[in-house]
């Protein structure tokens, strides 16, 4: 049967073969040039309502016309040799039984949108649908919003397909196997939207596939906004491409039902999750601070009580998924010598056996509670006897001393910056006699189903980056999750047969979650995205189809930024109020902004490294950028210890570090680039010393973030090479310090860059109100910042400073600060200054009294808020 249909499709297709390959050549031939393509591009992010609905109908039109000829549709079937194994495991995932669906929706539409449970097979499966069906004749891109997820599945459908990784290819951030061979291509959202800043038309490719879309990153929505306006583009032009949008949701509306993005809507294929029933456990206690314990609790709970059978934990960041391991790992310890631990296991299995009770897998007491600490408002059960017969003691202390350490526990960490290898391990089959356990982040939420899971153990936590909108100011916070997510995450037990899965928290507490997650663009700035689209000549942000826009203040705040950091042409600053109100929300991109917008960093960034090349500085300005893109290089040494013997370690690591970031931050002109001084000491110390784990450890390092920084250095470089060939630089990891002169060249460079994250110290003589004893001001706030007493700077106070970014912990805390001269200010900042009288009534600590700083030209102070002393005219 199956052969017959494999013959019927490959007639079909041949059928179809109206030597669509010859026309993609012509279309080649004639090299479409960039900028009208980008034009176009233009006209159709911003049509008038009219010419899109006219274009609409003739799209439509011609579209009808093409499918008459067949030309959209494949060219070839191509055979995939699969092994036996593969293919029966293939054919218990849901989607295989939606493949004609899925296919044929793909045949007569431009863009499918396909809805399935995470497991059910879409990114492992979808691509291999469309190469069989001869949709490789371009490449079959397929977009995933984390780079584990795009690495492991491009290998783990080479495997499928029985083909080398020179066909399947995946390509990141810092790297990729792509080839000229290369037929499916898994790749971030990132890599895609830089390619389409090369080629609007994407024309290598045959089909996008546009994975997780669900999750609403960022890059994700932008690059469904311009699908939508490049996949009628190619069909236009003759070069059919498909779109296809995976979500593991049903809620898909914000990408069919919006009419600014998809005219027609495209048809959304459901595919019926194979689910097996998950309970859930709620804790009846009001949710604790210390969630990593109480998951260390819980997951010795189940592994010592409940059949076999996976355990996956949820927290919410690479530390505490250490620190869990290491907890569990202490608690279970894995031996090598399998055997021996399969006998013991064996053992310790018929031991429990008799000596508990049977434990029934959908009651309530499932898991041993001594506390009856599960919600029983969740309507789980109501019986916790068998619970309290078990008699577990729930005393930390306790726990650990009666952990059997003689049943294997294989403990596994598993989040997104984690090596490649040591991701895969979580899909291999774990030792005989052992249980696996996988501590993990958010990416295993959706992104990567591992095998084997019945329990799961989740903090209902997610650690999340939260700015202010006026000011910029963020915080990394741990925050309730959403109810989808949560349910997203129970379901991972339920994959291979019934599970649990207990949530750290009562069930009121689930009650006052939000529904969704919300699109990542809600609630971030912008600049970035704004410098992006502009280099894709889309001058007219505010028309771009996002399926969910951004806020107008968020919009108008990055191309505010983005004018001062001269990436943007200054709009007019007069005409009349409307046309400069619209003239101030479509500046076109400047030279200068090309060249940032080519540097993968922050708008911010990117001006320091435009900037870098002169006095020799590039590699240096490199090197700060990198490891001020790189979030945190230093261990975290705030966290509490646990035991004596951890606390009196971390005493001593903290005094080492600080001694280090003294010696590394210097003394003299080098003391005043701040914390970026202490940062480059930090990067070319570890270079000298080979950049080792242990170097890193010692000295207080994240050694991945230390990795990062290499990486990335040498991919700054390598774009500044492209857009400067001239400068030819080269990175060689170990540089000798900056020269003094260099240090102040720095400091200058810092200051263009975060011009608009100037701050002032308040003179003691304007202090009238204490808290402002020792801050700074800075022009959106009205309560001061301060320095943090780790800072290179904290002693030294300088009454001009730049910050990285502020973070509010106890206070209001810059980060990255350094220092600057004020009558730099006028001359690299003149956007930022108005020259002109002194204000009338300047606020008590605007006005300095005393000292005068020489500037260039008269009366300068700032327009946003302080200002610098009158001066006299040099
Ligand atoms: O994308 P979706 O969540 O719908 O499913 P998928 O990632 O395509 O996974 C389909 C199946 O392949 C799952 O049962 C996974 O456990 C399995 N898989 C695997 O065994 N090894 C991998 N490296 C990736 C997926
Ligand atoms: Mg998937």
């Amino acid at each position: 049967e199956e052969d017959e249909e494999e013959e019927q499709k490959a007639e079909e297709s041949s059928d179809l073969d109206t030597s669509s390959d010859d026309e993609e050549e012509e279309e080649e031939d004639k090299d479409v040039n960039k900028t009208t393509e980008m034009g176009e591009a233009k006209e159709t992010t911003a049509p008038s309502q009219e010419t899109e609905e006219k274009q609409g109908v003739k799209e439509e039109q011609q579209k009808t016309e093409r499918d008459g000829q067949s030309e959209a549709k494949p060219a070839i079937f191509i055979p995939v040799d699969r092994s036996p194994e593969i293919q029966e495991a293939r054919l218990k995932l849901p989607v295989l039984a939606e493949e004609q669906v899925i296919m044929e929706a793909v045949r007569e539409n431009p863009c499918v949108v396909i809805c399935g449970e995470t497991g059910s097979g879409k990114t492992t499966q979808v691509p291999q649908f469309l190469y069989e069906a001869g949709y490789a004749s371009g490449i079959i891109g397929i977009t995933e919003p984390r780079r584990v997820a795009a690495v492991s599945m491009s290998h783990r459908v080479a495997k499928e397909m029985n083909l080398s990784t020179r066909v399947v290819s995946y390509q990141i951030r810092y790297e990729g196997n792509v080839t000229d061979e290369t037929k499916i291509k898994f790749m971030t959202d990132g890599v895609l939207l830089k390619e389409i800043q090369k080629d609007f038309l994407l024309q290598r490719y045959s089909v996008i596939i546009i994975d997780e879309a669900h999750e609403r990153s960022v890059y994700t929505d932008i690059l469904i906004g311009l699908l939508s306006r490049i996949v009628p583009l190619r069909n236009k032009k003759g070069m059919p491409m498909k779109l296809l949008v995976m979500s593991a949701t049903l809620r898909v509306e914000d990408f069919t039902d919006n009419q600014k993005l998809f005219r027609t809507p495209p048809p959304v294929i459901k595919v019926d999750a194979r689910q097996f029933p998950v309970t859930i456990h709620f804790n009846k206690r009001t949710p604790l601070e210390d969630y990593t314990g109480e998951a260390f609790h819980k997951t010795c709970k189940i592994h010592r009580m409940l059949p076999p059978g996976g355990i996956l934990v949820f927290l919410t960041g690479q530390a505490e998924v250490h620190s869990l391991c290491r907890r569990l790992r202490k608690a279970f310890p894995f031996r090598k010598d399998t055997s021996e631990a399969m006998r013991k296991f064996k053992k310790a299995k018929q031991k429990k056996t008799v000596s508990l009770p049977r434990i029934d897998l959908d009651n309530y007491s499932a898991l041993p509670v001594d506390e009856g600490d599960e919600d029983r408002e969740a309507g789980i059960g109501d019986e916790d006897d068998e619970g309290s017969d078990l008699d577990i003691g729930d005393d930390p202390g306790d726990a650990e001393e009666k952990a059997d350490p003689s049943i294997p526990l294989y403990v596994l960490p598993l989040y997104s910056l984690l090596a490649p290898e040591q991701q895969a391990k979580v899909f291999r089959p774990s030792p005989p006699g052992t249980r696996l356990c996988v501590v993990a982040t958010n990416v295993a939420e959706t992104s990567l189903t591992i095998p084997g899971i019945k329990y799961v153990v989740d903090c209902g936590r997610v650690k999340k980056r939260f700015y202010d909108r006026v000011t910029g100011v963020s915080s990394f916070k741990v925050t309730w999750t959403s109810q989808a997510s949560a349910n997203q995450r129970a379901g991972r037990a339920g994959r291979t047969e019934p599970g649990h899965c207990y949530r750290l928290y009562s069930s009121a507490v689930f009650g006052d979650f939000s529904l969704f997650s919300e699109a990542e663009i809600t609630r971030r700035p912008v600049e970035d995205l704004v410098l992006q689209m502009k280099d894709l000549n889309i001058d007219k942000v505010v028309n771009f189809p996002f399926p969910t826009p951004p806020s107008a203040e968020a919009l108008v705040a990055a191309e505010q930024l983005l004018v001062s950091l001269g990436a943007l042409k200054e709009p007019p600053r007069t005409g009349r109020v409307k046309e400069m109100e619209q003239a101030r929300l479509s500046c076109p991109i400047t030279p200068l902004g090309r060249a940032m917008a080519s540097f993968p960093v922050a708008p911010r960034y990117a001006k320091m490294l435009a900037l870098g090349k002169q006095q020799d500085c590039l590699p240096y300005v490199i090197s700060v950028v990198a490891a001020m893109t790189v979030r945190e290089i230093f261990v975290d040494l705030d966290r509490p210890a646990g035991s004596e013997d951890e606390s009196s370690k971390l005493t001593q690591r903290r005094a080492r570090l600080t001694q280090m970031r003294r010696l590394w931050a210097g003394q003299g002109a080098s003391l005043l680039l701040g914390d970026l001084m202490v940062m480059l000491g930090a990067v070319g110390a570890c270079e000298f010393a080979g950049c080792t784990p242990k170097f890193c450890e010692e000295n207080g390092l994240r050694y991945k973030a230390m990795v990062e920084i290499r990486r990335l250095r040498g991919q700054l470089t390598n774009a500044v090479n492209a857009v400067c060939p001239e400068v030819g630089a080269f990175v060689d990891p170990k540089m000798a310090p900056p020269t003094e002169h260099q240090v102040v060249c720095l400091r200058q460079i810092v200051l263009a860059g975060l011009g608009d994250h100037l701050a002032r110290r308040v003179q003691a003589e304007d202090i009238l109100d204490p808290k402002w004893k020792n801050g700074y001001k800075t022009p959106l706030m009205d309560d001061p910042v301060f320095i943090h007493p780790t800072s290179a700077l904290f002693k030294t106070l300088p009454e001009f400073v730049v910050y990285q970014e502020i973070m509010e912990t106890t206070k209001m805390y810059m980060r990255g600060v350094s220092a600057v001269e004020a009558e730099w200010v006028p001359e690299l900042l003149p956007q930022y200054c108005h020259f002109g009288p002194p204000l009338e009534s300047p606020q008590p600590w605007f006005c300095s009294s005393s000292g005068t700083v020489r500037c260039h030209r008269s009366s300068t102070f700032f327009r946003v808020g302080w200002q610098l002393p009158a001066v006299e005219m040099e």
